[in-house]
């Protein structure tokens, strides 16, 4: 029974992008008729669109989505973020390549058919929500569940609830006018969620509002997401937002994704300069956990005295708290408290130095 519940962590895929690609110029649903072109290597068939005036607004995306999982796309403007985005939903169709969400292909779907599952498995949010403004914020975050021809009892309880999620409560008879933009934004995240869809499409949804407030949400985000345990996949331009909320991180530039990893694996690990000048500012004590930094082992070294024994998701931060000025040696504890390796004070000091030196 203990080997099940140790590889119950391997959760079913809920969507996937394969071979993805989405070409903008004139004729572009000829290109798959090219021979040529689609026999060549994703590096040369992307730099021959280019040549001949192509704009590559997304080249040879694939990853999976795994339930429960949130996944976030980060890049700079213009990296191929929303583009991706709109792919998956497909309000764009990719030029190459399949997105596939709950084992079933999207992109050769019938539209009337697409339109139910955007309806009722797809929560979308966008940068700019569209609010129907004669509709007080009730009324927006209801429309959706109107739309899907819920009770009116149901409706207006979950609209009330979403309502407070996002904190206005109080304001539902609002119209967008009388809001202010973040309060507009939030409107929308709360219609967005009121559908309980099973895959989160969200387009920098939070990049608009106070820093504060921004947080705020960001922590909404991740105890919601605690209790519900639904498929995200978030875009942001902001890479602390990334490492706050993401279990992975893809990583894009000009189209192409350059790294998919977890946010220790971009720290860590950065695949090029590009990544490096984002992880640059990133707090190593409160990404990286014990597990991420250990040496592996399955027992404590001989000369380890006095060793305190951490959980391996414990943060470097707060190790670093917790650790008693005389305690030298960390043991690091795995499933059921068992060691998977062990660390030393010196080495969390170290980490701790190069930070301060940035
Ligand atoms: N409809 C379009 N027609 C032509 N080019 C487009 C279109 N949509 C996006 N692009 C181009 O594709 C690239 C990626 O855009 P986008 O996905 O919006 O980037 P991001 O969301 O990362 O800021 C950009 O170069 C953009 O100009
Ligand atoms: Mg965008």
């Amino acid at each position: 029974m203990s080997s099940l519940r140790a590889t119950s962590k391997i959760h079913p895929v809920t969507l996937s992008c394969d071979g993805l690609w989405k070409v903008f110029g004139s004729q572009v649903e000829k290109l798959r008729q090219n021979a040529d072109l689609m026999a060549m290597s994703a590096h040369e068939r992307g730099q021959a669109l280019r040549d001949d005036g192509y704009i590559v607004g997304a080249e040879d995306i694939s990853f999976s989505v795994h339930a429960g999982e949130l996944f976030v796309i980060m890049g700079l403007s213009g990296s191929g973020k929303s583009t991706v985005l709109r792919c998956i939903a497909q309000l764009q169709q990719p030029t190459f390549g399949h997105v596939m969400l709950d084992g079933v292909c999207l992109d050769t779907m019938p539209e009337a058919e697409l339109r139910e599952i955007r309806r009722r498995k797809m929560g979308m949010v966008f940068q700019n929500f569209g609010l129907v403004p004669h509709f007080t914020a009730l009324q927006n975050i209801a429309f959706p569940l109107k739309v899907r021809g819920e009770s009116r009892a149901n409706i207006m309880a979950k609209a009330e609830e979403m309502l407070k999620l996002v904190g206005l409560e109080g304001r539902g008879n609002a119209f967008p006018s009388e809001l202010s933009g973040g309060q507009q934004q939030r409107v929308g995240i709360a219609r967005s969620l009121a559908v309980d869809p099973e895959i989160w499409l969200l387009d920098e949804p939070f990049s608009a509002l106070d820093p504060l407030i921004r947080r705020q949400l960001q922590d909404e985000l991740i105890e919601l997401q605690s209790r519900l345990k639904k498929s995200i996949v978030f875009v942001t331009h902001d890479f602390s937002e990334a490492v706050r909320l993401a279990d992975r991180i893809a990583i894009m530039r000009d189209g192409r994704m350059v790294q998919l990893g977890r946010p220790a694996d971009l720290l860590l690990r950065p695949a090029d300069d590009y990544v490096t000048s984002f992880v640059r500012d990133v707090s190593r004590l409160q990404v990286l956990r014990l597990e991420d930094v250990m040496t592996p082992a399955s027992k404590a070294p001989n000369d380890f005295k006095n060793a305190v024994s951490l959980d391996g998701k414990t943060t470097l931060e707060k190790c670093l708290i917790d650790l008693a000025p005389g305690q030298k040696h960390i043991i690091v504890t795995g499933y059921q408290g068992k060691i998977i390796g062990h660390f030393t004070r010196d080495h969390l000091l170290q980490i701790a130095n190069n930070e301060g030196e940035k």
